[in-house]
C-alpha cells in the first residue's frame, strides 16, 4: 500500500490532485503542441499532414464534452481564417442525423482518449458517406488513430484527471493551427496576417504561464461563491466554448449547477434567472465584441447578478462594473479562449476542493466513454 501511495504521490509531481497538476503543465503541453510546426517567417505551419487541403470543401467536426467544445473553438476558426463552411455537432447528434456528406467532406474527428464510441461511430458513418477523415488526437496508438486517413496529433502527454484540462487547450491550439493551415492553402488568409496569428500563438505558454500566477486570485473568488446553487456562465464568438467549457469543469467536480450560453441569447431566457445569488462569469476579453459584452454585464448588474470577468490586462472599465475581474493577459482575440480557460479550469478546481468533491474521480462520469 505505501509503494502505491508513494508511485502515485510521485506521479503527481508534488500536486495534490492529477488535475492541478495538468493545468499546471499547460505551458509545457502548449510548448509541445505548438512548438516545431509553427513558420513564423514564412507565414505558415508544418503539420506533416498527407492530406491535400484543396480537396476539401467542407468540414464536419465530430466530438464529445471537452472535445466537443474545442471543436466548436475550431468551426470558428475555420470560417474566420480559412472560409471553410464547417458545420459542428456532438458526436452523439451526428451519428443518428443523417448529416449530408460527400467525397470533398472532411470529417474532423477530435478526441483526446481516441476511444470514445460516439466519436468513433460518428466518424465511421461520415466515412460510410464518403467523407475524408481527420484526427485531432492525444493518445497515440488509440481506435480513432487507425481509423483516420491522417492524424494531427496534440502531443499533451498522458491526462489522468476525469475533467479534461491540458487536452483542452492542446486541441485549441491545434485548431488554431488547422485554420492557419486550410487558410493559407485556400488563399483565404493573408501572409502578413497568418504572420501575426503564428507570433502570437509563439507567446502562448509564456502567457499561459502568467495567468497561472493567478491562483490565489481565483481561490479568493472561488472562496467568495462556493456555496452558490447555480452559475451562469456567458461568451460570445470564439469565448462562447470557453463558456461552455467553463461551465462543464464546474458541474463536472463541484457537482453545482452551471449553465453556458452564447452572452447575446441571455436576453432570451436565461436573464429570467438573475438575482443576488447567481454568480455569472463572463468572458469579456478584448476583441470586435467586447462592447456588446459590456453591455451584458450592465443587464447582468440591473438585475443585482454577482459579475465575475475574465477581462483583458490593462482593461479599466470592467472594475467598475463587475464585483470580481480574473485579468489575462493581451492576446489575439481569436486566440483568447487558449488563455481565458485557464482560470476557469483553476475556478472549477477550486471550488471543488472547497466542497470536498473527489477532484480527479468525479462520481458518475468516466475518463473515457466507450459505451453507448
Ligand atoms: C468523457 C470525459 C470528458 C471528455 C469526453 C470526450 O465524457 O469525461 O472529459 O471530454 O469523454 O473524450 P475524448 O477522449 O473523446 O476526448
Amino acid at each position: 500500500v505505501e509503494v502505491d501511495w508513494t508511485l502515485e504521490a510521485a506521479e503527481k509531481g508534488g500536486f495534490p490532485h492529477y488535475m492541478l497538476k495538468e493545468i499546471y503543465e499547460q505551458p509545457w503541453v502548449l510548448e509541445n503542441t505548438l512548438g516545431g510546426r509553427l513558420r513564423e517567417e514564412e507565414g505558415t505551419v508544418e503539420l506533416g499532414l498527407a492530406l491535400d487541403p484543396r480537396e476539401v470543401d467542407r468540414v464536419h467536426v465530430i466530438a464529445c464534452g471537452t472535445a466537443g467544445y474545442a471543436g466548436l473553438y475550431g468551426k470558428y476558426l475555420l470560417e474566420t481564417l480559412a472560409r471553410l463552411p464547417t458545420e459542428w455537432d456532438v458526436a452523439s447528434e451526428y451519428r443518428y442525423r443523417d448529416p449530408v456528406v460527400d467525397s470533398r467532406t472532411l470529417a474532423l474527428a477530435i478526441s483526446q482518449s481516441g476511444e470514445t464510441i460516439d466519436t468513433l461511430e460518428g466518424l465511421r458513418e461520415a466515412k460510410r458517406k464518403g467523407a475524408r477523415s481527420l484526427g485531432v488526437i492525444n493518445a497515440k496508438g488509440s481506435t480513432l488513430t487507425r481509423e483516420v486517413e491522417d492524424v494531427l496529433y496534440i502531443h499533451a502527454g498522458p491526462e489522468i484527471g476525469v475533467a479534461s484540462t491540458k487536452a483542452y487547450t492542446a486541441m485549441l491550439a491545434a485548431m488554431a493551427l488547422l485554420a492557419v493551415w486550410f487558410g493559407r492553402a485556400r488563399g483565404a488568409l493573408a501572409p502578413e496576417e497568418a504572420q501575426r496569428l503564428l507570433r502570437e500563438m509563439r507567446r502562448l505558454p509564456r502567457l499561459v504561464e502568467e495567468v497561472l500566477e493567478k491562483r490565489p486570485l481565483v481561490a479568493h473568488v472561488a472562496e467568495k461563491y462556493h456555496q452558490a446553487q447555480d452559475f451562469l456562465f456567458l461568451g460570445r464568438h470564439v469565448q462562447a466554448p470557453t463558456a461552455y467549457e467553463g461551465a462543464l469543469k464546474l458541474k463536472e467536480i463541484s457537482y453545482i449547477h452551471a449553465e453556458a450560453y452564447p452572452a447575446g441569447e441571455m436576453k432570451h431566457g436565461p436573464i429570467a434567472l438573475i438575482d443576488e445569488h447567481l454568480p455569472v462569469v463572463v468572458l469579456a476579453t478584448k476583441g470586435p465584441l467586447y462592447e456588446k459584452t459590456l453591455s451584458n454585464i450592465q443587464e447582468v448588474r440591473a438585475r443585482g447578478g454577482k459579475v465575475i470577468a475574465i477581462a483583458t490586462e490593462g482593461d479599466e472599465e470592467i472594475p467598475r462594473l463587475a464585483q470580481d475581474v480574473i485579468y489575462v493577459p493581451e492576446v489575439h482575440p481569436l486566440l483568447a479562449p487558449i488563455v481565458s480557460v485557464v482560470p476557469l479550469q483553476l475556478l472549477a478546481y477550486e471550488i471543488a476542493v472547497l466542497l470536498g468533491r473527489d477532484v480527479d474521480q468525479p462520481r458518475n462520469l468516466a475518463k473515457s466513454v466507450t459505451v453507448e
